[in-house]
């Protein structure tokens, strides 16, 4: 199976796995893609989704399948993501499509967060992947210094803009051993909208595709 395959094999696993009549929350990327693609056969049973990006929005409302905003919903069964890291503790590294600061809200008011991925993105060490951290453009600079006294190389992804009108700066070389204190330590710099790293709120279930299948891995599997 090719990786894109894998991205395939996991979302239709997905679906296969999601509550009926309710309302869903659906992330952004192509792993995601994929699961909106396969979304289509159960879309009568979806009664609507809390959406994370104008991309997933249009390809949701193309399958006629309602918008609904996270105060509308309140509580979510069920969110739905991919990821560009995660590893066995099931924290992740996200943002690698510029959409951490919504995923990260929607994934806030979800009971359960099952991350789609293919094996490339298991890891057993976070940190490969340079984190994307979400900043106010005016900050920008006092911020990457800040990324810079932390251990970090930021680098600011150029000619793109959140859909929350801020920056990312891809920051390398971050000692992510301890992701959780981590995210807290980034965010608490001022100017940081959020960064990527999801480890205060971790995924509870991955759904991993590699070349031999699909296999389902909860906190405590391995
Ligand atoms: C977007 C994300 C994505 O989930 C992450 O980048 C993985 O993307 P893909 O499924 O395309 O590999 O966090 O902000």
């Amino acid at each position: 199976m090719t990786q894109d395959e894998q991205k395939r094999s996991a979302a239709e696993k997905a679906v296969s796995m999601l509550p009926r009549g309710e309302i869903i929350g659906v992330g952004t990327g192509s792993t995601v893609n994929h699961f909106i693609s396969a979304l289509e056969a159960i879309k009568h049973d979806i009664r609507g989704a809390v959406v994370t990006s104008q991309e997933t929005e249009k390809r949701l409302r193309q399958l006629g399948i309602p918008i609904v905003s996270p105060a509308e919903a309140g509580r979510l069964s069920v969110y739905v993501d991919g990821a560009d890291e995660i590893n066995h503790s099931l924290q992740m590294i996200k943002g690698g499509g510029g959409a951490l600061l919504a995923e990260k809200i929607v994934a806030s008011i979800a009971d359960t967060f099952i991350c789609i991925a293919d094996e490339s993105k298991y890891v057993s060490k976070l940190g490969k992947f340079p984190l994307p951290v979400e900043v106010a453009p005016f900050a920008r600079s006092v911020v990457a210094k800040a990324l810079i006294r932390m251990g970090g190389t930021p680098q600011l992804r150029m000619g793109f803009t959140t859909e929350s009108g801020h920056e990312i700066l891809d920051t390398a070389g971050l000692d992510l051993s301890r992701p959780l204190t981590m995210e807290d330590n980034i965010n608490q710099i001022a100017g940081v909208m959020d960064n990527g790293l999801f480890a205060r709120r971790p995924a509870d279930v991955l759904v991993l595709a590699g070349k031999k299948g699909v296999e389902i891995i909860s906190i405590g599997t391995h």
